[in-house]
């Protein structure tokens, strides 16, 4: 079951970064290495600039993800999320998370995940409080604490998210994940891991590596994953 693989500390490599004409290939060279948290970079051009994927792409490495016991944790950085969360659930995700920042009603659209049966994820980019989760903290099975701002893949870790993180454990109920994402590596990863993390999501430090399954183990290795 899929919230018992987030009880331990995993590393959910990013397809944001993979060779898209390859994607079945890359995921199934990370999934081999031990990795069964794959992460999906959905952006709708508007919460950010980009446009990347939807549930289509999500769709098509389900059935390869959860056949080798993965999961699929989606990352939704679009508007009012709580109009697609059906479209993602059916097409395979196990894990759907919203940005704090992107609807008026984030208490809602977290219900409304978890109304699916999925795992239901918040988000907040650097500039949001750690402390903005307390009075959804009992509703949330993910907090993902934003280490760049959302976007793209390849940018520099935010020094400043160690001290967040700190803060953001400290309000969550004990066993519910708290991951990073954004400039993760083996490096940052291990500090992280030190303040709190327990969801490590890498793209570029993966997938831009000549050999993505042996850059995934580097990063477990650092997190004892
Ligand atoms: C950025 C995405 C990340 C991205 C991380 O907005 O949410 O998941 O893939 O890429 P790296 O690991 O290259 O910083
Ligand atoms: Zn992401």
């Amino acid at each position: 079951m899929q919230t018992q693989l987030l009880r331990e500390p995993r590393v959910a490599p990013s397809i944001l970064s993979a060779d898209f004409a390859q994607l079945s290939d890359q995921v199934g060279e990370v999934m081999d290495a031990g990795a069964r948290v794959i992460h999906c970079d959905v952006m709708d051009g508007h919460f950010v600039p980009p446009i990347t994927l939807g549930p289509l792409i999500v769709g098509s490495v389900a059935d390869q993800v959860h056949g080798a016991g993965g999961m699929l944790d989606v990352h939704l950085m679009i508007e009012r999320p709580e109009r697609q969360i059906e479209e993602f659930a059916k097409a395979g995700a196990d894990m759907i998370t919203v940005h704090w920042e992107a609807t008026p009603h984030v208490h809602y659209a977290l219900q409304a995940v978890r109304e699916t049966g999925c795992m239901a994820g918040l988000a907040l980019t650097p500039a949001t409080p750690a402390e903005t989760i307390a009075d959804v903290a009992g509703d949330v099975d993910n907090v993902l604490c934003m280490t760049v701002n959302p976007g793209w893949g390849g940018q520099p870790f935010i020094e400043h998210s160690i001290d967040k993180l700190g803060r953001l454990k400290a309000l969550l109920p004990a066993g519910v994940p708290l991951e990073v994402d954004g400039g993760i590596d083996a490096s940052t990863a291990r500090r992280c891991h030190g303040a709190g993390a327990t969801l490590f999501v890498a793209g570029s430090a993966v997938f831009g590596s000549a050999d993505p399954g042996k850059a995934y183990l580097e990063i477990a290795n650092a997190i004892g994953g």
